[in-house]
């Protein structure tokens, strides 16, 4: 029910400007997001490094409606992008197709996206592409495929909590690229996704292994598993390791401020770890999803509201 109400509410722009008019918001949604700008990030990102620990960035953005907006966010990941190479961080962008201009116009986002992805290519970065709600699935794969044949660091985003999730698996594996499967995070009917919990958890434990396996590896298929969740990860450390993949051919993904409890475990296993760093001040939907996967975060918001209004 929170859950609902939260997701419902984060696809409602005005009650985010009302909420960013206090500091407490601010202070609360950096626990998620550690910079507004691009040189907060950026020093995050150096951070994360100077651990040894890689890492992605996403401009905070979605749906923008003018063609204006889909040009400057393309822009700003040009600048994200040059920022790692000069930089020389381990780090690759993870933008959503809505932001570039999906809601405008198909032409207007892949103009936007090939001019990401061949600037990232020349430094040997992969671009990954997120996955929306599902109104926009079949949009988002059909442009991943479309980009891929022009460019090979193309990578997509799979959701476990969908039942399509398997045959589009399938169907990705022949393009050889990276594939980042999440458990989902936006409100899906039953119709389309598993309503229980322990039906995605156990999708996504069949869907790893399905990646994890060397008939999709030896393809070009790099997996990478997004998850906090303690109980996957360890189930795909060990199919990993009873199979004998070579670590460095898949990796672990978690968001900035989440798992850290995990971290040194998976690196001390010899896994790939990307922690994946948000910024901007478009922070509104990518919080209000966080606050919805986990009850306990609405709580921790609202003790920092008691201090008061700015
Ligand atoms: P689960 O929700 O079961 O959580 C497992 C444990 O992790 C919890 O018990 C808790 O300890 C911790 N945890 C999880 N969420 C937390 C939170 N918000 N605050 C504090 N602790 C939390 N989704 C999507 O639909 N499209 C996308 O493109 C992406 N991209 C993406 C990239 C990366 C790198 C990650 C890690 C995740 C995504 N997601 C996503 C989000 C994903 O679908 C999912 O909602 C979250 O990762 C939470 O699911 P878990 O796998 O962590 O499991």
């Amino acid at each position: 029910m929170l859950r609902t109400s939260l997701l419902y509410l984060s696809q409602r722009p005005g009650f985010g400007r009302f909420l960013a008019r206090f500091q407490f918001t601010r202070r609360t949604v950096r626990r998620f997001v550690p910079g507004f700008d691009l040189d907060e990030a950026v020093s995050v990102l150096e951070r994360l490094s100077g651990e040894g620990q890689l890492s992605a960035i996403t401009y905070l953005g979605e749906n923008v409606s003018t063609e204006a907006d889909a040009r400057a966010a393309a822009k700003v990941y040009a600048d994200v992008v040059s920022r790692i190479a000069e930089k020389r961080l381990p780090c690759v962008p993870s933008l959503k197709v809505t932001h570039m201009g999906l809601d405008i116009a198909e032409s207007l986002c892949l103009e936007n996206c090939s001019a990401i992805l061949e600037a990232a290519r020349r430094d040997g970065i992969r671009v990954w592409f997120d996955m929306e709600g599902s109104a926009y699935t079949d949009r988002t794969l059909a442009i991943v495929r479309k980009l891929r044949e022009k460019h090979e660091n193309v990578a997509a985003v799979l959701q476990a909590y969908l039942y399509r999730t398997k045959d589009d698996l399938e169907s990705l594996i022949p393009l050889g690229i990276g594939v980042r499967l999440c458990k989902g995070c936006y409100k899906e009917p039953s119709s389309i996704a598993f309503p229980k919990k322990a039906d995605v958890d156990a999708n996504y434990a069949k869907l790893a292994e399905r990646m994890l396996r060397e008939d999709a590896l030896g393809r070009g298929l790099y997996p990478g598993l997004a998850t906090h969740d303690p109980n996957l990860v360890a189930h795909a450390q060990a199919v990993a390791r009873e199979r004998g993949i070579d670590p460095e051919k898949w990796e672990f993904q978690m968001l900035y401020g989440i798992g850290g409890g995990l971290h040194a475990g998976i690196r001390a296993a010899g896994n790939r770890l990307r922690v994946l760093v948000p910024y901007g001040e478009d922070w509104y939907g990518f919080f209000m999803r966080r606050l919805a996967e986990r009850p306990a975060n609405v709580m921790f918001f609202l003790k920092h509201a008691i201090p008061g209004r700015a």
